[in-house]
C-alpha cells in the first residue's frame, strides 16, 4: 500500500525521532506541556479585521520542552565555548550547501520562500514602518535603517529590502549561498550594495555588531540551539531595535503540508529538508524571545492558497507563521 511505504520511507529518513512522534504524539503534546499545539494564549494581529495595536501576552511561568534550549554539541561544528555557543547544525549546513545553485529557480526546491516572499515582505514592510514610524507607502521606506538578514541564502529578501531603502548585510553559514547572493545582486545597482558574508549571528555578535532590525526567516528550524541562537539575535538588535523571525508550528497540520504534502507529495521541497521535532510552537518562540529580552509585539500566519498558488497573511498560525518583536529598552 502506498501509506504503509510512505511510513517506511519517513521511518528511513527520520529514524530516531520524526515518525515515532507523530504516531504517538502525546510525547509531544503531553499534558504536563506548557505548551498545548494551539496558539490561542497568544496574541495575534487579526488579518481579517482592521488592526488594532495588540499588547504582547506570553505564557505564564512556563518551561520549554527538552529538547530546545539545549546546545547539542555533537551537531555543533564549533566545541569552542565562548558567550554565544555556535547555531551551526552540520547536517542542515550540508542540505543547503548541496542546493545552493538554484536558489533563483524560481520552480526549484525554493519555489515556496519566492512564492511567499511578496507575504513575508508585506508583513515586514508593515511592522518595521509602524514601530520605526515610516511611511510604508513610499518607495523607500526603509532609508535610513541597517537590517541584517541572518541566513540569507541567495538573497530573495535581502535584495527586496536594499530596493526598499535599508542598508543590508546578509550573512548565511554556507559559503556557496553567499557567492551566489554577490553574483546576483551585482546585476542590480539598487542591490549591489548589499555586504554578504559567510558568517553566523554569534560571529557577528563577538564583534559588536548592531542592527536597527535583525531578521532571520526560516532558520531557527535548522539551528542547533534556538535559545541561543535567539540570543545572538538579540544582541545584533539595537536597544528597542525589530527583530523578526518565521518559521514552522509544531503542530498535527504542519506534519501533514510541510512534510509529507511538500516534501513527499507535491516534490517541492527535497525530502528530509525539514525536521518535524525541530519545529518551535509559537508559544515556544515568544518565550525564547522573551528570555532573550525581546517582546513579542505581533503574530501572523502565512497560508496557502491552491487554487490561487498564492501565500496571504492571516491568523491561522497552524503552520508557517512569523513574529515580529522589539528589543527592551536597556
Ligand atoms: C530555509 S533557508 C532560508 C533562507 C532565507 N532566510 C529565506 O527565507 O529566503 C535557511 C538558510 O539558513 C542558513 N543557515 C542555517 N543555519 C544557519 C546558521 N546557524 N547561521 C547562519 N545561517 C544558517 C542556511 O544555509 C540557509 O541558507
Amino acid at each position: 500500500m502506498a501509506s504503509t511505504r510512505l511510513i517506511r520511507s519517513l521511518r528511513r529518513n527520520y529514524p530516531h525521532n520524526l515518525v515515532p512522534h507523530f504516531a504517538n504524539p502525546r510525547r509531544i503534546f503531553s499534558p504536563k506541556s506548557p505548551f498545548p499545539a494551539t496558539s490561542s494564549n497568544l496574541q495575534t494581529r487579526s488579518y481579517a479585521e482592521i488592526p488594532q495595536s495588540p499588547s504582547p501576552k506570553t505564557p505564564q511561568n512556563p518551561t520549554l520542552p527538552n529538547h530546545i534550549g539545549k546546545n547539542d554539541s555533537s551537531s555543533s561544528s564549533s566545541t569552542e565555548k565562548t558567550p554565544f555557543s555556535s547555531s551551526l547544525n552540520d547536517s542542515e549546513i550540508a542540505k543547503f550547501a548541496a542546493i545552493a545553485e538554484t536558489w533563483w529557480d524560481s520552480e526549484g526546491p525554493f519555489k515556496p520562500l519566492h512564492l511567499m516572499n511578496p507575504t513575508r515582505i508585506s508583513f515586514i514592510r508593515s511592522t518595521l514602518c509602524r514601530h520605526f514610524r515610516k511611511d510604508p507607502y513610499c518607495a523607500r521606506p526603509f532609508e535610513g535603517l541597517k537590517i541584517i538578514d541572518v541566513g540569507c541564502g541567495g538573497g530573495i529578501l535581502s535584495e527586496p529590502l536594499a530596493r526598499m531603502g535599508a542598508t543590508v548585510t546578509g550573512i548565511d553559514a554556507v559559503e556557496k549561498n553567499i557567492k551566489i547572493a554577490r553574483l546576483h545582486s551585482g546585476l542590480d545597482p539598487l542591490t549591489s550594495s548589499i555586504e554578504y558574508c559567510c558568517t553566523t549571528a554569534e560571529q557577528l555578535v563577538e564583534e559588536q555588531r548592531k542592527f536597527d532590525a535583525v531578521i532571520a526567516l526560516e532558520v531557527i528550524e535548522h539551528v542547533a540551539d534556538p535559545s541561543e541562537f535567539c540570543k545572538s539575535l538579540a544582541a545584533l538588535t539595537v536597544s528597542h531595535g525589530a527583530t523578526i523571525i518565521s518559521t514552522i508550528n509544531r503542530s498535527i497540520r504542519s506534519y501533514a503540508t510541510a512534510i509529507v504534502a511538500a516534501e513527499y507529495i507535491l516534490n517541492w521541497l527535497p525530502k528530509g529538508t525539514h525536521e518535524w521535532s525541530s519545529f518551535l510552537t509559537p508559544e515556544e518562540l515568544v518565550l525564547i524571545l522573551q528570555r532573550a529580552s525581546i517582546s513579542v509585539q505581533e503574530t501572523a500566519g502565512f497560508v496557502y492558497n491552491p487554487l490561487t498558488g498564492r501565500w496571504g497573511l492571516s491568523d491561522d498560525v497552524s503552520v508557517n507563521f512569523i513574529v515580529f518583536g522589539t528589543k527592551n529598552k536597556q
